[in-house]
């Protein structure tokens, strides 16, 4: 675990306790900044080990290539904007530096820094680089900062970056989706009323982004149907822009043959307005109400799942649902599965907790074959990995039946 130098490295002490006392074997390796905030000695304490942050310490060792090469998980808390730039452009300048370059196992990072320079165009750069090779960078958490000032890139809770380390821990081997052809729709539909308004959806396409995220780092091919993104699309995808429901529609099913899976995650509006004015609709004088006709969209997800040839592609959709217990959601939840006839169907509880935006998400999971899945409140890059994770023991189901 690395530690880089800014003042949330006091919550990277948290993140050790967590992992030693789940029973990991934990090397801490601070940079020189990082030990003016905390000391040698509260990181050797509880790791219960040397602590160098040199490559010039211990130089029979050659720690600088080994520890690299022989950890099963690197993690860096907090990340701060100098550390995300150069393990971005592979700067080697201390043992930490060092470790970044010759690990081969994942890398996550936990950023901590000022508001300014999280959104500054360089960081979102180096970002967005460093997660298009499969790096796991966590969205820093929006809430007070050092000093009177609030906004996002605060650290996330070390709970966060525990949980966020089990499931990199967990997901063994990290490629079991290579070879894999996934489409992934994301965002939220746009119905023109005319050619300057809308009706829209409060979709962010956060968890479409990083269902696709994820999706590449376990090695498979990914198209994005990227539907009105609040949030960048990631590296390493094939994008298709689509704005309403029908465009969505269309981009999909001219990819369903050749998927492996097909992953409905985008709002999709249920209705349109029957008809797009031509010009701007004014107000009449004297009227003080509008009637606009609306009529159903197409349901991709049901479309997809009633046109597929065999048991190929696995199709997965999502349901947002108000209910006003956990046995009423599973029953709509249920029903819901049964109506679309898809193999998956990732169950949000939109009335209970914050979704839409969000940087956390709270699902279950549920299987054709009866199964379901809890997962937990987490990143939606977890609970991404969990859904791949319930689709990769499908291919594993389906694969023992083949044999
Ligand atoms: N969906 C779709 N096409 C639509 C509407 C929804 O493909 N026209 C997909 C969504 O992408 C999601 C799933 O259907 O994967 C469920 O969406 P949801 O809004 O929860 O359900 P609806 O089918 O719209 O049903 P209702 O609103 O009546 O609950």
């Amino acid at each position: 675990m690395g530690v880089a130098g800014g003042i949330a490295a006091y919550k990277a002490v948290e993140v050790v306790r967590g992992l030693t006392e789940s029973g990991h074997d934990v090397t801490v390796v601070p940079t020189a900044a990082a030990l003016r905030f905390v000391g040698s000695a509260t990181w050797e304490a509880l790791s219960g080990k040397a602590v160098h942050h040199t490559v010039w310490d211990q130089t029979h060792l050659v720690a600088h290539v080994r520890l690299g090469q022989q950890a099963d998980l690197v993690v860096v808390v907090p990340a701060t904007a100098d550390l995300l730039a150069r393990a971005t452009h592979g700067v080697a300048g201390d043992l930490l530096m060092n470790i970044l370059l010759t690990a081969r196992c994942p890398i996550l990072l936990a950023p901590a820094m000022h508001t300014e320079m999280w959104v500054h165009a360089a960081t979102q750069r180096n970002v967005s680089d460093l997660r298009g090779r499969g790096v796991v960078v966590l969205e820093p958490a929006a809430g007070r900062l050092t000093g009177t000032d609030s906004g996002a890139g605060r650290l996330p809770e070390p709970r966060q970056i525990l949980e966020a380390i089990g499931d990199l821990l967990r997901r063994s081997p990290s490629n079991d989706l290579a070879g894999r052809s996934i489409v992934v729709s994301a965002g939220g539909t746009r119905e023109p009323l005319d050619p300057v308004r809308f009706i829209g959806n409060n979709s962010s396409g956060r968890q479409g982004v990083e269902l696709a995220r994820t999706a590449v780092s376990r090695g498979a091919s990914v198209t994005l149907v990227a539907a009105n993104l609040d949030v960048d699309p990631p590296a390493g995808v094939t994008l298709v822009r689509v704005s309403t429901a029908a465009e969505l529609h269309a981009a999909m099913v001219a990819r369903s043959n050749a998927a492996d899976v097909l992953v409905m995650a985008a709002a999709v509006a249920d209705f349109r307005p029957d008809t797009r004015a031509g010009s701007k609709i004014k107000k009449e004088s004297g009227e003080a109400t509008l009637r606009i006709d609306l009529v159903q969209t197409v349901d991709v997800l049901a479309d997809l799942v009633r046109t597929r040839v065999g048991a190929r592609p696995i199709i997965v959709g999502f349901a947002a649902e108000t209910a006003t217990n956990g046995d009423e959601l599973l029953s709509v939840a249920r029903g819901k599965l049964a109506r679309k006839g898809c193999d998956l169907l990732i169950v949000n509880d939109v009335g209970r907790a914050e979704v839409f935006g969000a940087v956390d998400n709270e699902v279950l999971v549920l299987g054709s074959d009866g199964s379901m899945t809890e997962l937990s409140r987490r990143s939606k890059a977890a609970v991404a990995d969990g859904v791949w994770d319930a689709v990769a023991r499908l291919f594993a189901g389906r694969l023992a039946v083949d044999e």
